[in-house]
């Protein structure tokens, strides 16, 4: 039996930095990240990541999550950037030096400029550009990577990008929507098929985002039967799709449905399933204001706290008791799990020691008295980074990063994590 996996994940857009052929850097130059933010060096890991994987190491863990940059492998369509490459390449070496069991996320919501201009995953040709992209990795990566997420979160880059407006192409289609929903489906396929011809030692999973989901006020009927469709749509399609059942991917009267992916159809496509799990999120019929949530063009909105309750720098409640509902849930699949995210944005670390605290404790409880095969924890993350649309101001790391000086510091409630991975 292998060791539990203790590590940290990380994305590639949010902490290389230079990330200039991919659709985020053009979007984020047309001033669409809060406070006119650029991704720009990021955190500068691109020339400091000796050092940074030294920091996860320093912390005792023994794996380490991290996402590769079509937009720099690929810059351009067909041609292919050996220093990128070799920049993975020596990223890998080191995390065998340090004992770190790499996990390799292929797409995590950023995607080649050019890719964008033909359309993205609406394109019927994206899954094979896709899969050529895979294959160049698989080549680099040789066989040094047993752990591969396909994709990161697609049900929240699909309705970042093409319903809620928080991703480029930025776009309200619940047509789109349904559209790349399939094909990432048909594109996480050919990749998983690619993975396990190439090595027969390799697991495949997706990271998939999920949410304890309720109705905003439990009397009201519309929102418990809104709560249990998005519930399904949300928590239920990708996880559905990649263990061969039925596919939802659509929402009657709001995302028509794509045609059945038939490549994926009464086949499992998943070898575990990656968690990240975060808060819970209350589903509201027609709010009135933010605080009621907002949600796209829909008159749905989505809040992630109570008034008055305990929350994070970004607003989102503390619900560690959704953590081991949301493990049950997953559990049945009867697949192995891995949480690849759960972390807090708390710039001042006033509440990241208990919130580790409390997290670890569900999923202790989780193993022990469910029975579930959890075999890894990733805490998100290692470094303050790149939060997206929300720019720098969330922080997120072990460590806080200076950005004028590039200085990583570690914070106190860290100790919480090392403690548990050294016990
Ligand atoms: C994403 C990360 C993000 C984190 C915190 C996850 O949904 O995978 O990229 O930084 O949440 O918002």
């Amino acid at each position: 039996m292998s060791p539990f996996l203790w590590g940290v994940a990380t994305s590639a857009h949010q902490i290389e930095g230079y990330n200039s052929n991919s659709d985020w850097w053009h979007w984020e130059q047309a001033g669409n990240i809060e406070g006119g933010a650029h991704s720009g060096r990021a955190t500068n890991h691109w020339f400091l990541f000796e050092k940074d994987l030294k920091l996860a190491k320093d912390l005792g863990l023994n794996s380490y999550r991290f996402s590769i940059e079509w937009a720099k492998i690929e810059s351009e369509p067909g041609v292919w950037n050996e220093e990128a490459l070799a920049w993975y390449d020596r990223l890998l070496d080191l995390c065998a030096e340090l004992g770190l069991t790499p996990m390799l996320t292929l797409h995590h919501f950023t995607n080649p400029k050019w890719f964008i201009d033909l359309g993205g995953f609406t394109n019927p040709e994206s899954p094979k550009l896709f899969a050529r992209f895979t294959e160049k990795v698989i080549a680099m990566v040789r066989d040094r990577v047993d752990l591969w997420c396909t994709f990161n979160e697609p049900m929240v880059y699909t309705a970042g990008a093409y319903l809620g407006k928080f991703m480029p192409p930025a776009v309200f289609s619940p047509k789109d929507a349904s559209l790349v929903m399939a094909n990432m489906l048909r594109a996480h396929v050919l990749a998983y098929d690619l993975i396990h011809r190439a090595s027969k030692f390799s697991k495949v999973g997706i990271a998939q985002n999920l949410l304890d989901f309720m109705p905003d006020r439990k009397w009201h009927p519309l929102e418990s039967i809104l709560t249990r469709v998005i519930r399904r749509f949300y928590n239920r399609s990708w996880l559905d799709a990649i263990t061969g059942r039925r596919q939802c991917f659509g929402i009657l009267g709001l995302i028509p449905s794509p045609l059945e992916v038939k490549e994926a159809r009464g086949r499992l496509t998943a070898d575990f399933i990656g968690i990240n799990y975060y808060t819970k999120a209350f589903v509201r019929w027609k709010p009135k204001d933010a605080h009621e949530g907002t949600s796209s063009d829909f008159p749905i909105g989505i809040s992630f706290a109570r008034r008055k309750e305990k929350v994070s720098d970004l607003g989102w409640a503390i619900h560690p008791q959704g953590f081991r509902k949301i493990l049950r849930f997953a559990a049945r699949y009867e697949l192995p799990i891995y949480v690849t995210e759960n972390g807090i944005a708390d710039r001042d670390d006033r509440l990241r020691a208990s919130y580790l605290e409390s997290h670890l404790k569900e999923l202790k409880l989780a193993q022990e008295e469910d029975g579930i095969d959890i075999r890894g924890y990733y805490h998100w993350t290692l470094t303050d980074n790149f939060e997206w649309i929300k720019g720098f101001s969330p922080r997120f790391g072990l460590y806080s990063v200076n950005y004028d000086t590039d200085e990583r510091t570690l914070r106190p409630s860290a100790q919480v994590f090392k403690e548990w991975v050294s016990k």
